[in-house]
């Protein structure tokens, strides 16, 4: 039986895992695809409950899974917590080593109608972004009230086993990586670029090319079609990715996968808990519903199954059932309904 822990988090977040959840079940039934769920509190409910972000039995669930279904975590009355929501999802992708985080950015021909670009045709890039080191982890940090230091530090290996990742998924695309960092400033993005090149000698298949971030942020609009794997470090891959998700109409549809050198993977939409949306029943459901699709290829390789939610994705697209963020005026619900009748026919 395949165990699946599930981390619903906060606002939105039980919203669309209960979209996500709707849709395992309907796809998966008559199959021989078998699995239980393991629900466990994560995030500010954490918080609530049991006095942290990431309870030591939430550690435990997930170190006994196969997969790890995240929603989203976070809100404004946890802000000024000691530990914060965000700080659990920080620990659980370090405890559970998830140092490679795909986020993929594709818009397909029925999408173009959403995407603010007016080319947006032949958009088809994954950005792995680095999740475990660099300013998010570094010490020393401090703070006081005139003066705060944050530290960016990155380790040859950290690069290295990162980089790996980028250049395997190029191999199975379009062969393609592209760098980006900020190495005419920064020391951590001479050495990425120094261990990236080396790296790329054992991926001869594979084209490298390096791009600074700032431009990047422009070419993400102006040629997105250009890209095949964008490769970069943790904060510049957790703000492009949002740039990048907007591309495709809405940053509620991008889900992401987190994968380190275990089987082991975690799987959650790049948004966060929308505060703002919470509990009027619009958010948007792709986001997890596509983390549910990515599971299933990528934890269980259950391709036919993946191709069922595929195909009732793009008939909800097709047909307009979709929420408010993607100019829709279906509930959150109503698209899940629509997905799992379309998933059942
Ligand atoms: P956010 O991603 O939650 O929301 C940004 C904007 O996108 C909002 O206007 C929101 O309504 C919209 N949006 C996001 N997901 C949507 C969906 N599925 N459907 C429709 N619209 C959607 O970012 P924020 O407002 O800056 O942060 C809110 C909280 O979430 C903060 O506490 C933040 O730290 C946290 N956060 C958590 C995660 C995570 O759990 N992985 C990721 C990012 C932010
Ligand atoms: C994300 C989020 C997180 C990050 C925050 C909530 C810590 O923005 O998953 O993209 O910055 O990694
Ligand atoms: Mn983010």
């Amino acid at each position: 039986m395949n165990k699946i822990t599930v981390l619903a988090g906060d606002y939105i977040g039980p919203e669309i895992m209960d979209a996500g959840l709707k849709v395992l079940k309907a796809a998966t039934e008559n199959t021989d695809f078998k699995y239980q769920l393991a629900v466990c509190p994560f995030g500010g409910e954490a918080i609530d409950k049991c006095g942290t972000p990431l309870p030591q039995t939430t550690i435990d669930e997930c170190t006994t899974s196969d997969a790890v279904l995240l929603a989203a975590i976070g809100g404004p009355q946890w802000d000024n917590e000691k530990e914060r929501p965000e700080a659990g999802l920080l620990k659980i992708r370090q405890v559970l080593n998830l140092f490679a985080n795909i986020r993929p950015t594709e818009i397909t021909t029925n999408m173009t109608k959403y995407s603010p670009l007016k080319n947006a045709t032949n958009t088809d890039f994954v950005i792995v972004r680095e999740l475990t080191s660099g300013i998010y982890f570094g010490r020393p940090r401090e703070m006081t009230s005139s003066y705060a230091l944050d530290t960016m530090r990155y380790q040859t290996q950290e690069i290295e086993r990162v980089a790996r990742v980028a250049f395997k998924m190029a191999t199975n695309r379009r062969k393609k990586v592209t760098m980006v960092d900020k190495s005419n400033v920064l020391a951590t993005s001479k050495l990425w670029r120094k261990v990236v090149t080396a790296v790329a000698k054992d991926y001869p298949e594979v084209e490298l090319d390096f791009c600074y971030v700032d431009a990047m942020a422009m070419k993400i609009i102006s040629q997105p079609e250009q890209f095949d794997v964008i490769l970069t470090e943790n904060l510049f891959g957790d703000i492009l990715s949002d740039e990048a998700a907007e591309i495709t109409g809405s940053l509620g549809s991008i889900p992401s996968m987190s994968i380190g050198e275990s089987k082991l993977a975690l799987y959650e939409p790049i948004h966060g808990s929308a505060p703002d949306i919470a509990g009027k029943n619009i958010a948007n459901p792709f986001s997890m519903i596509n983390s549910v699709k990515m599971m299933l290829i990528n934890s269980f390789q259950q391709n036919e199954i993946a191709a069922k939610i595929t195909q009732a994705v793009d008939a909800a697209i097709k047909n307009n059932v979709v929420t408010p963020d993607l100019n829709g005026k279906s509930t959150t619900s109503e698209v899940t309904e629509f997905i799992i009748n379309e998933i059942r026919k």
